[in-house]
Parts: structure tokens; C-alpha cells; sequence
């Protein structure tokens, strides 16, 4: 079964088609630039660029940088303060005319580690931390998702962690790799100090440089792995939770196993939930907007105005991206 899957990043957005048995791309992602500033209209846009290169007419699932909370974008560190309490599910459901379901970035990234990369089939305390232009945390207990912890804004040496330890403090201040690594050393610490997990999980971009500093971080008791999944991380997740808000519920069979059941009571029973359901329903930015039989690039209703204002953004179907522009009328195609 394929669904698609949208990662919002603050550097990029890029999005495919998730072969969702073997967890991972089932064609190569369509990448843009992420839009400066990255306000709700133009990133919308941009979204619309990417699912549309595929012509895909299916659930989508989407990626955000920020607490999401039933489809509401509530913070937004590193993006545009028009996301602050923007209904991001709505917009982008109006817009694509597709069902879609929105979740933390870290969060997606961690749930895809835990079924099919690093953290598979471990129990226990277990973290996946996403170092890029922010932090990033997503925590699980004995595979279960705890969503929107937000640990990359701890208070490391009077700071918000991310502004000290992430990859952009370190392309920003020209770090060295063991500089970076002590900060991260301290970080780590930080962080097991409070939560004493048994595995940290190393994602985003720099995970694909492990060798370079992980060797530098000593003292730590719990053990310390690269992602596996590396950049596709949040791909993957965004289509694994879109595919959760299908089923209506967070039960895994009889498809391959989602390590994020009913992460919270509080969520269970809301509306559109089926008992018991979590993320399922609309865990951390679950549920849906749209329907089937709603067309791709059919104009959007609450945010014609809004989109036909923004600044076009411009689209790249090369391996490098541009900004995007999703003008071209887009391929329509069932899921399979
Ligand atoms: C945001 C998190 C996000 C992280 C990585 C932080 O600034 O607050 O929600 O997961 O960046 O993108």
C-alpha cells in the first residue's frame, strides 16, 4: 500500500509516494525550497507543488515543524508566526482536496525509526532527536509515542538548546566537529538526567556524518545510534500517520506494526475517533479534511484569497531544488 507523505523542514519541503510495507520511497521525492517567509499561504503552496508533481489523489500526510495538536499548528520556532494556531489540516485538506493529516516533524521521523529503522522492536525508554535548523524529540515507551515533547527548546547554558546544539548553531558558528560534540554531549546529558532513556536516536541530515562526531560523545549511558532512514525519516511517518487516520483507529493489524498506539487517554474518544483511538484519529494532528472523490488543484475554499495573493513560488523537478510555483494544472492518479 502506497500513501504519500509531505516533510515541511525549514530548509526544504519534499514529499513522495511511501510504499508503506517496505518502508521507504516508492518513487524518488519531489523536493522545493522552503519559501522565505515560510507563511501558511506560501508554504500551502509549495505542498501543493510537491503532491501535485505527482498527480496523486490519496491520502496525504504532512510533516510540520512545530506542536501540532488536532491538525492546529500551535508553535512555530523556525517558520513564520502566521502558524501560530493555524488550522493546517483544514488549509491543506481545502487545498489539495485531498484527506490530510498533519504531525510534529520529529515526531513522524521517530515513528518511522521505531517500525522500520533504528528503534525497531525496542522497548524501554527510547529517543529520536532531530538535529537540523531546530532540535527535535520525539519520545517513545515501549514503542509508544508520547507526541510534542519539545525537547529542543531545554535550556542548555542559558540558552534554548536548538539555538546552541543544533546543525544550524553549528553551521552558523562555524563549529568544529568536536566543539559541536561537546554541546551535544551536554545536551545528551540534559536529557537523560531527566528522562533516563536506554537509546538515543540521532536523526536528521547530520545523521548521515555519525562517524564524524558520535565517537566524540562520551559519557552517556544510554546507547547512541544514527537514524537509518536518515533524510526520508519524516516522509515515511507523515505516510504511516496518514495511513493511521484511514484506519480510524491505532491498530496495528493487519498491516506491518505502528509503534504509536493511543498515545494519550486524552486523546481517545474525541470526535471522528474510534474507542480507543490516538493518533489514529487524530493523535498529534490526526484526522482528515477533504474526501475521496475530491479533485486535485480544485480551487481552495477558505483560502482562494490568501493563495492567489501569495508570492507564486517557483518548482524544481531536478535533483536541485527551487522555490516552487504550482501553477501547471497537476496529474491526477488514484492510490493504488
Ligand atoms: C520545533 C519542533 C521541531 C524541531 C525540528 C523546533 O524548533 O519547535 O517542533 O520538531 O524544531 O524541526
Amino acid at each position: 500500500m502506497n500513501v504519500f507523505g509531505v516533510d515541511i523542514g525549514g530548509s526544504g519541503i519534499k514529499g513522495a509516494p511511501v510504499n508503506l510495507e517496505r518502508g521507504d520511497l516508492a518513487e524518488p521525492r519531489h523536493k522545493v525550497l522552503t519559501p522565505h517567509p515560510a507563511t501558511p499561504e506560501r508554504v500551502v503552496e509549495c505542498v501543493q507543488e510537491v503532491v501535485g508533481h505527482f498527480g496523486w489523489s490519496g491520502r496525504v500526510g504532512v510533516t510540520f515543524p512545530g506542536v501540532v495538536t488536532d491538525g492546529v499548528t500551535r508553535t512555530a520556532a523556525n517558520v513564520d508566526k502566521g502558524w501560530i494556531d493555524a488550522d493546517a489540516r483544514a488549509m491543506l485538506g481545502d487545498r489539495l482536496g485531498l484527506p490530510v493529516t498533519v504531525l510534529n516533524d520529529a515526531d513522524a521521523a521517530g515513528v518511522a525509526e521505531m517500525t522500520f529503522g533504528a528503534g525497531a522492536g525496542r522497548k524501554g525508554t527510547v529517543f529520536l532527536l532531530t538535529f537540523g535548523t531546530g532540535i527535535g524529540s520525539a519520545l517513545f515507551r515501549d514503542g509508544v509515542l508520547v507526541p510534542n515533547t519539545e525537547l529542543g527548546h531545554l535550556e542548555l547554558d542559558g540558552h534554548d538548546a536548538e539555538k546552541r546544539a543544533s546543525t544550524k548553531a553549528r553551521e552558523d558558528e562555524d563549529l568544529s566537529w568536536e566543539q559541536w560534540a561537546h554541546r551535544v554531549r551536554k545536551y545528551l546529558a540534559h536529557v537523560e538526567m531527566l528522562f533516563s532513556p536506554e537509546l538515543f536516536i540521532i536523526g536528521g541530515g547530520v545523521s548521515r556524518k555519525a562517524e564524524k562526531f558520535l565517537p566524540l560523545i562520551e559519557g552517556i549511558r544510554a546507547e547512541i545510534v544514527p537514524a537509518q532512514l536518515q533524510n526520508n525519516a519524516g516522509i515515511v511517518g507523515a505516510a504511516m500517520a496518514a495511513r493511521a487516520g484511514a484506519r480510524g483507529s491505532c491498530s496495528a493489524a493487519p498491516l506491518p506494526p505502528l509503534p504509536f498506539r493511543c498515545p494519550l487517554p486524552l486523546l481517545r474518544g474525541l470526535p471522528g475517533r474510534a474507542p480507543g483511538g490516538g493518533l489514529g484519529g487524530g493523535g498529534p494532528g490526526g484526522d482528515t479534511r477533504g474526501g475521496p472523490g475530491r479533485r486535485l488543484g480544485r480551487p481552495p475554499a477558505r483560502w482562494s484569497a490568501a493563495a492567489s495573493s501569495a508570492t507564486p513560488c517557483a518548482r524544481s523537478r531536478s535533483a536541485r531544488p527551487r522555490a516552487c510555483r504550482s501553477t501547471a494544472s497537476p496529474r491526477v492518479r488514484r492510490a493504488p
